[in-house]
């Protein structure tokens, strides 16, 4: 195949965020020629996208480009109508190249199963066919490697760290890096600005989406996280009694405060089934998370049970499972739709 046809053809499978198809099909991308010299040109409207979302399809488009036609190859111009917000884009404080959604999973309280909602969304997600990558933002307490059964340290190639492939994601975490057995002592702005540059600095490639599984609390890296990657939306996690909702409350709130969208409330450890009788009971109550959704009206994606596979499971590395496939597959289903991937 040609080589314009080979670039057209990767162009294809960049999504056009605003709907209809890929940027190829929708009208996006036009011009495309292949100079003498192997250089790739284009001309990429932007019309009717934010600065953000703007920037991020230049970087994807980019990517694609590059992929097929060699590093630096592309040359891409962008064009959009007077008055778009785009039209006077400024340079962002920080963006990752290719990729078209930024997901971060939070709660205001630790344990409530932020880091197990994260993994079985993700992998929930790629077997829906979306390129997934998973991002352990929890540096203090990374748990990722865990979660899916991945060992030994993250490659380097140059200066770019390659992320590890397992379950149908790619996936970075701080527990890569380090040495496990050693406890991680970092002050606020260094963990911080280390975190930022881990997601920088990485190979993603192009992805649908990138879930990331932040730290518990509501405290200045999670704060810094959120203003920096700038995720175009936040999931926050709550189990159903009433201590850990005012903690997801604070979640809420924080991301209210510097501008992310709350896409929905997950209920998680929601009811407990015995695996003697196949009674139900509901240790920590039940439905707390939907009432806490309709009062602060953000959408409520759904509940995960209180399961001992779902502990074992993640324990050994074997996400997507059992129970945890069942119940996450209809919040995941939910999410895209909210996201609009
Ligand atoms: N639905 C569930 N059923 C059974 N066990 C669960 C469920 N959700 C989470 N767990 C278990 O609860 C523990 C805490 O979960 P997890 O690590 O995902 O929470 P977290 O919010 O990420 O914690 P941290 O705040 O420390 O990051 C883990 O042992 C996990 O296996
Ligand atoms: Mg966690």
């Amino acid at each position: 195949m040609a080589l314009q046809d080979r670039v057209a053809t990767a162009l294809a499978e960049v999504a056009d965020p605003a709907g209809g198809g890929d940027v190829m099909a929708s009208g996006r991308v036009s011009g495309l020629v292949v100079k003498p010299d192997g250089a790739v040109g284009l001309v990429l409207a932007v019309d009717g996208l934010d600065r953000a979302a703007a920037e991020r399809l230049q970087a994807a488009t980019e990517v694609a480009v590059n992929r097929v036609a060699g590093p630096k190859a592309a040359r891409i111009i962008l064009t959009a109508d007077r008055g778009s917000v785009a039209a006077d884009a400024r340079p962002a404080q920080s963006t990752i190249p290719g990729i078209r959604k930024l997901i971060a999973v939070a709660s205001g309280k630790g344990g409530v199963g932020k880091s197990t909602v994260s993994v079985n969304l993700a992998v929930a997600l790629a077997r829906q066919g979306y390129a997934v990558g998973l991002l352990d933002a929890d540096i203090y307490g990374p748990s990722v490697p865990t979660l899916l059964g991945i060992e030994g340290r993250a490659a380097l190639e140059g200066n770019r760290l390659q992320p590890a492939l397992a379950h149908g994601l790619k996936a970075l975490s701080m527990g890569m890096m380090t040495d496990p057995g050693k406890a991680i002592i970092w002050r606020g702005p260094m963990a911080s600005s280390a975190l930022v540059q881990m997601v920088e600095q990485c190979d993603w490639g192009v992805l649908d989406v990138l879930v990331i599984d932040m730290p518990p609390g509501t405290g200045d890296v999670q704060l810094t996280m959120a203003q920096k990657l700038k995720p175009d939306g936040a999931v926050v996690v709550s189990t159903p009694q009433d201590l850990a909702l005012i903690d997801a409350r604070r979640a809420v709130a924080m991301f209210g405060e510097v501008g992310v969208k709350v896409l929905g409330l997950i209920e998680n450890m929601s009811g407990y089934a015995c695996p003697e009788c196949g009674a139900v009971s509901h240790p920590f109550g039940q439905g707390g998370a939907e009432a806490e959704a309709a009062a602060i009206g953000a959408p409520f994606l759904g509940r995960v049970p209180l399961d001992m596979g779902i502990r074992s499971d993640s324990d050994a590395g074997q996400p997507g499972r059992g129970v945890a496939a069942e119940a996450f597959l209809p919040i995941a289903l939910r999410l895209a739709r909210e996201t609009g991937l």
